[in-house]
């Protein structure tokens, strides 16, 4: 997997949300997005999986041009997200959330097969026996994790996260830590943005961190943690937002 995003600009009437914003993920990495309350990560997030297009630049996904294709396109291609506030089907069980993607990109397995790994991801999450519940029923937490079940069964090869651990019991959290590193070593790519500095220094190999639509630092998490640019954008910041 091979992403660049090449100076993509987003504006939203007056605001720069995103300003030129360069990056390449090469291989498989677990790549952590922080930065201060407002300054870009779910523009980000959104632009690079469809939902945004950008103003401006390019994003080009193994040396093809992805910027202007429609959501749906962009997860063909093997991008795969999940949102801040979690989007599954109330109305439905958790089972039949579960084979919603694997109706909207078609792997050529058969039913039985795609249930049998439906099955297999929820027991994995610790939400199996929950497969004939609907979804509403489920707590904030376990609905994160049913969102992250759906996402490994579209089976993409880079993953964006946004806050994924955020109001998620410390016991759930473990699972979806658990979730991270497992697919992570199974060769996948991740963009995680998190509110939850312990755990997305602990997780990540590479921080990014967005300070008003600009990258203002890119590298390992121990040298992002000390640079003055980093400590004084986050400088001011509400502890819990
Ligand atoms: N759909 C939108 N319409 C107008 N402004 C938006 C929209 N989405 C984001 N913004 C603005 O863009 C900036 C970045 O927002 P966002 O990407 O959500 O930040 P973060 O996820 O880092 O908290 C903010 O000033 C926000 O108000
Ligand atoms: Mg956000």
């Amino acid at each position: 997997m091979d992403l660049q995003l090449r100076s993509i600009s987003k504006h939203f009437g007056g605001i720069r949300a995103l300003n030129r914003v360069s990056l390449q993920i090469s291989g498989s990495q677990l790549v952590g997005l922080i930065g201060p309350n407002g300054s870009g990560k779910t523009t980000l997030v959104n632009t690079i999986s469809g939902i945004y297009k950008p103003d401006d630049g390019n994003i080009v996904l193994n040396g093809q041009e992805i910027g202007r294709l429609k959501a749906n396109e962009v997860a063909r291609r093997g991008i795969g997200r999940t949102f801040q506030v979690t989007r599954a089907f109330r109305r439905m069980t958790v089972m039949e959330n579960m084979l919603v993607p694997a109706m909207a990109i078609p792997s050529g397995k058969g039913h039985r097969e795609t249930h049998e790994r439906a099955r297999q991801i929820l027991n994995f999450l610790t939400i199996d026996h929950l497969r004939n519940d609907y979804a509403r029923s489920l707590s904030g937490g376990q609905q994160k994790l049913l969102e992250l079940g759906q996402l490994l069964m579209a089976d993409p090869e880079l993953l964006l996260l946004d806050e994924p651990f955020a109001g998620v019991h410390p016991k759930l959290m473990e699972t979806i830590f658990e979730y991270i590193t497992t697919v992570h070593a199974q060769g996948k790519s991740f963009i995680i943005i998190s509110h939850d500095m312990a755990s997305i220094f602990t997780l990540s190999q590479r921080l990014v961190v967005l300070h008003y639509g600009d990258i203002i630092a890119d590298g390992p998490p121990d040298v992002v943690k000390e640079d003055p640019a980093v400590i004084e954008a986050y400088l001011g910041e509400d502890e819990d937002d």
